[in-house]
């Protein structure tokens, strides 16, 4: 079901002002930049190993990673695992009474397609199903 960690989501205020430190300290490369209209956010990847790093900056204050930093401040905001024929993998999911934000796959990033799972049934961690 779970083919590994695709990606981490980390909020920021700004990529621009965190990026010498992904880029210049750590020396991640920069993989691109780009928006997604549809959650508000500007977003950067980094690689990190087999793992990448996905900056979010909110693009808007009803953005939903504006009202997450707003609450919570900078930092970890979910966990994406990579799968695959992620229709069936949300059905599987809340067979076994997991309760999700998104019940039908939204695209995201990169064009991929994505699904959260509610922290309520995840002890707290924002889980993402992520298909590429
Ligand atoms: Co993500």
């Amino acid at each position: 079901m779970i083919k590994g960690i695709d990606h981490i989501g980390i909020a920021v205020h700004s990529i621009e002002y965190v990026r010498p430190f992904y880029e210049q300290t750590l020396n991640l490369p920069l993989l691109g930049i780009e928006y997604v209209e549809d959650q508000q956010v500007k977003v950067a990847f980094f690689q990190c190993g087999d793992v990448k790093l996905e900056l979010l900056e909110p693009t808007s204050d009803s953005s939903p990673i504006q009202q997450f930093l707003n609450k919570r401040g900078e930092g970890l905001h979910h966990v994406a695992f990579g799968t695959q024929t992620i229709d069936q993998r949300i059905t599987q999911l809340k067979r076994k009474g997991i309760r999700m934000i998104d019940e039908t796959p939204r695209i995201g990033a990169g064009g991929a397609q994505i699904a959260f799972l509610h922290p309520s049934s995840s002890a707290g961690v924002l889980y993402e199903l992520c298909e590429k």
